[in-house]
């Protein structure tokens, strides 16, 4: 039995490959590399899918999360409250700009930040709420968005894991000042190596976004004026090419994603389990299906035996990360996100996994062993 992988790159990219290479050729021909026309198309291409008014496209996700901060005025002394349930990015892109983050707990059923925890951590001091939409499942913006407009604060998504998601039908990363998206190769709409992009409704602050990702210059016709002290981190124009080729296809890849999440949560509810949660007003853009099962190991041993592979997004809530030790953090301290880690298992899934492999792992989770 031939081995099913997590996620295939090369399954994924291959169709792609002549079209992107003849594009390539054009950059090539017009030395189009850094700044070109590809980049402004793809940034309002994808500001369009987002229904937002702005997009500006970086070197990544990290970056697209250190420049929303920096633009939205969080420097020293701030605090920003986000959650220990994501990868590192997010909350070192906090530490970044000089300010603090602050964890508090997540829902016990989808890993997200949880409204009520948030609420008991405002200090004077919070100047943001940094969510992140943990494997594409929309947070509870309802809830978030309220307390965010009764208590006078900023909202930024990390929407690496939600392209396309729907809350309410309107898409994450439109409903706080901005949403911030990696591209990274293996992202529901990746590039060819490392991209991000921050969408936003807010003219002024994609405009201060803007000079921080290109040292402080306002436009082209004052190019060696500088307004501010900024970084060098706009996208390549080879990787918006790749983009524009990329994003017509992500409806499909979202569709496909949900049908197959169909597929195993049915399964998983006819082994009497949970599979992976969707909340109600969702229509989510799945980058991994996790689920949560308390005997993880022996779990992940059964798929392993079926020569199926899986993987742990992600092994250690933030807080109990060597990297975060110094916020003094204890075992124990946010019970709901340890559990929640301990306890997630993903398995495959990608448009280009054929109906014979869907099948085995349907089966496969019909045969999960109970705890
Ligand atoms: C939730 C989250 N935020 C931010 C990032 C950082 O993105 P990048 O790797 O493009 O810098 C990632 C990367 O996987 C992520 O999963």
């Amino acid at each position: 039995m031939k081995k099913i992988p997590l996620f295939d790159l090369n399954r994924h990219n291959k169709p792609l490959q002549r079209q992107i290479l003849a594009s390539w050729k054009k950059n090539y021909q017009k030395n189009e590399f850094t700044s070109g026309p590809e980049t402004v198309e793809f940034e309002r291409k994808f500001a369009e899918f987002c229904k937002t008014k702005y997009a500006l496209a970086v070197h990544s996700g990290t970056d697209s999360l250190i420049i929303s901060l920096k633009a939205a005025g969080i420097s020293k002394g701030d605090e920003v409250i986000t959650t220990p349930c994501t990868f590192s990015a997010t909350a070192d892109a906090i530490i970044h700009v000089g300010a603090t983050p602050v964890f508090v707990d997540v829902d016990s059923k989808t890993g997200n930040i949880s409204p009520a925890a948030i609420k008991q951590k405002i200090t004077n001091k919070t100047k943001a709420v940094l969510i992140v939409h943990l494997y594409g499942i929309p947070c509870d913006l309802q809830e978030i968005t309220k307390l965010i407009k009764e208590k006078n604060l900023i909202l930024l998504e990390d929407a690496s894991h939600a392209h396309g998601s729907l809350y309410k039908g309107k898409p994450v990363g439109s409903f706080g000042l901005a949403g911030c998206f990696s591209l990274y190769p293996s992202k529901s709409l990746g590039a060819l190596g490392n991209a991000g992009i921050i969408v936003s409704n807010n003219r002024s602050f994609i405009q201060q976004a803007r000079m921080i990702a290109n040292h402080g210059i306002k436009d082209s016709q004052t190019k060696y004026t500088h307004h501010l002290n900024g970084f060098n981190k706009l996208i390549d124009n080879l990787q918006s090419t790749v983009l524009l080729h990329k994003l017509p296809l992500l409806p499909k890849v979202i569709e496909k994603k949900l049908q197959i999440t169909q597929h195993y949560n049915e399964a998983f509810i006819k082994n009497g389990m949970s599979g992976m949660i969707i909340p109600d007003h969702c229509r989510p853009s799945i980058y991994v299906f996790a689920f949560q099962v308390k005997n993880r190991d022996e779990v992940k041993k059964h798929f392993e035996k079926l020569n199926i592979d899986t993987g742990v997004y992600y092994p250690t809530p933030l807080h109990l990360q060597p990297s975060f030790q110094f916020l003094k953090h204890k075992k124990g301290n946010f019970p709901n996100a340890e559990r929640f880690f301990a306890q997630t298992l993903s398995l495959p899934i990608f448009p280009e996994l054929k109906n014979s492999e869907i099948k085995r792992i349907v089966n496969a989770i019909k045969t999960i062993p109970r705890s």
